[in-house]
């Protein structure tokens, strides 16, 4: 049957079962292919949008229960051009390795900055739930923190230059103990008082 929603701004109307997952009425009937299928049953997070504002896991959230009233906003439309803190945080520290569970843990982490501005690693731990297979959480924790000081206009970006984008073959080797340090503040710069 047909329903209006709206997503990312816009109100769309889609034609699906009341029990179809917002999950699939996203990819399957919006072409929304940004929010993932992981595990389908609320346990991984890869399906994470925002309901309202709030994270909810689109996998068991059916059509049935979204009113026409209510905004989802998916990763697609979390900012314009990629600019949210969470994003401009989590591209200044390459957070994901393959990616898969990414755009669930950017939407769950922009829902934790938008409730707690600056939140202590125990608030991490207890409302970052999702489940990341290539085991990024320390760098989903150091992004979230650098978010927030982005958000807070604590920290700005620095100008790229021109070696900066060139790209190479060659394979480069780094110091680990020096890289922290220079993943923290290769591409921020400290705003002073
Ligand atoms: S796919 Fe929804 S929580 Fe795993
Ligand atoms: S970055 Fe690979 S599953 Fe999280």
């Amino acid at each position: 049957m047909a329903k209006k929603i709206h997503v990312n701004g816009k109100l769309v109307t889609v034609s699906a079962d009341d029990a179809t997952p917002l999950l699939w009425v996203l990819r399957e009937h919006l072409e929304l292919t940004g929010t993932k299928f992981g595990c389908g049953i609320a346990q991984c997070g890869a399906c994470t949008v925002h309901l309202d504002g709030q994270p909810v896991r689109s996998c068991v959230y059916p059509l049935s229960a979204i009113t026409e009233n209510q905004k989802i906003t998916t990763i697609e439309g979390l900012s314009e051009d990629t600019n949210h803190p969470i994003q401009q945080a989590w591209a200044a520290l390459d957070t994901p390795q393959c990616g898969y569970c990414q755009s669930g843990m950017i939407m769950a982490c922009a829902a934790l900055l938008d409730s707690n501005p600056n939140p202590s690693d125990d608030d991490i731990n207890s409302t970052i739930t999702n489940i990341c297979r290539c085991g990024t959480f320390q760098r989903v924790r150091e992004g979230i923190h650098l978010a927030a000081e982005i958000k807070a206009g604590k920290k700005v970006a620095k100008e790229m230059n021109s070696e900066q984008t060139e790209t190479t073959n060659a394979v480069e080797f780094f110091d680990p103990n020096a890289a922290s340090e220079q993943s923290s503040n290769a591409l921020y710069t400290e705003v002073k008082a």
